[in-house]
């Protein structure tokens, strides 16, 4: 396996998003992280890490409808979040946006909860495969076209733990 992206330089992105993202708040404003599982799980655990206190965090677990490694756009909820979205500033933290139908449908479902706002960080995006227009607010790094996996993703269930991204077959 190739490595993409080294851990040193994954861990410097996050700290500059988990600032950004900071900066995009009046000071007193809380923000709510809702980790899309699986794949988002290990960004987040950085990514709130770098914040200060008055971060919170749910979780979410959706799978696309679908079969293989193709996108149906239509999600189900296998977990859904604990808590209220309501008057909150929500930012959905995913692991990467490919075509980008998985994450649109989840923005569509999350907005009707009423939030006060609704943004989105992704650590990686893949813009050529993209099929619908998604609003993204943070990227950590934008890729080529090739399936990669650690830190969080993974091929079968496996390499998410890698502290790195790699390209697989390669
Ligand atoms: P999409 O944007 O609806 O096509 O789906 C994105 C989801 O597909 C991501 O959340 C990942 O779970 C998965 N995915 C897409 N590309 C990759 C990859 O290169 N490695 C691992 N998982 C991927
Ligand atoms: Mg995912």
């Amino acid at each position: 396996m190739a490595v993409l992206l080294d851990a040193d330089t994954i861990q410097a992105r996050v700290k500059e998003l988990a600032r950004e993202i900071e900066d995009g708040y009046p000071e007193a404003e809380e923000i709510l992280l809702v980790c899309v599982l699986k794949g988002g799980f290990v960004f987040m655990a950085d990514l709130a890490r770098a914040m200060g206190t008055r971060v919170s965090m749910d979780f979410i677990a959706v799978s696309s409808y679908g079969s293989g490694t193709k996108s149906s756009g239509e999600v189900r909820f296998q977990k859904d979040l604990d808590v209220s979205l309501e008057n909150r500033n929500v930012v959905v933290i995913e692991d990467i946006v490919d075509t980008g139908l998985t994450l649109k449908y989840l923005q569509e479902i999350l907005r009707s909860r009423a939030p006060r706002s609704l943004k989105t960080a992704c650590l990686l995006s893949k813009p050529s495969r993209r099929q619908v227009d998604v609003a993204v607010d943070y990227v950590g790094f934008t890729i080529e076209d090739r399936f990669v996996v650690g830190y969080g993703l993974d091929y079968a269930e496996k390499y998410r733990n890698l502290p790195y991204i790699a390209v697989l077959h390669e």
